[in-house]
């Protein structure tokens, strides 16, 4: 396979895992400021699930077939799961900004490698979605300052 194909898939993976749990918490969030975090992780999770159709969509665009079960997207992520537990707002909100970085991250050596690969419409792509993950970070530190 391919190493841009692989590296979508792991990005499709992690990224399908933080979007299971920005809806878990966009369920479950308690608190004086459940009003606005419950709507903040509306959005995220909106645009999260955004993200992962087109990662696989450009899966697909690439020729190959994308994974499409939690078992595999689980397998593949680096980002954990916590089955059971149901921290406060502000541990939610820490675990969330932990995992966006850990997504950063897999976008910029993403990026790197489709640069060097000179796969322009890959870097775009990466990029785009590198920014609305910096922007999301920014969100949700912004509440733990
Ligand atoms: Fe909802």
């Amino acid at each position: 396979m391919h190493t841009s194909i692989h590296t979508l898939n792991q990005l499709l993976s992690e990224i399908f895992i933080l979007y299971t749990k920005t809806l878990k918490f966009h369920w479950n969030v308690r608190g004086q400021n459940f009003g606005p975090l419950h709507a903040m992780l509306n959005a995220n999770y909106l645009a999260l699930q955004n993200q992962v159709d087109l990662i696989a969509e450009r899966i697909r665009m690439h020729g190959e077939l994308a994974p499409g079960t939690c078992k595999e997207f689980l397998a593949n992520a680096t980002i954990k799961e916590n089955p059971g537990v149901n921290p406060s707002d502000k541990e939610m909100l820490k675990e969330l900004l932990a995992d966006h970085t850990t997504v950063i991250n897999a976008l910029k050596k993403a990026v790197d490698q489709f640069n060097k690969e000179n796969a322009q419409s890959d870097v775009d792509f990466a990029t785009g979605i590198l920014q609305e993950h910096e922007k999301m970070a920014w969100f949700i530190r912004a509440h733990l300052e």
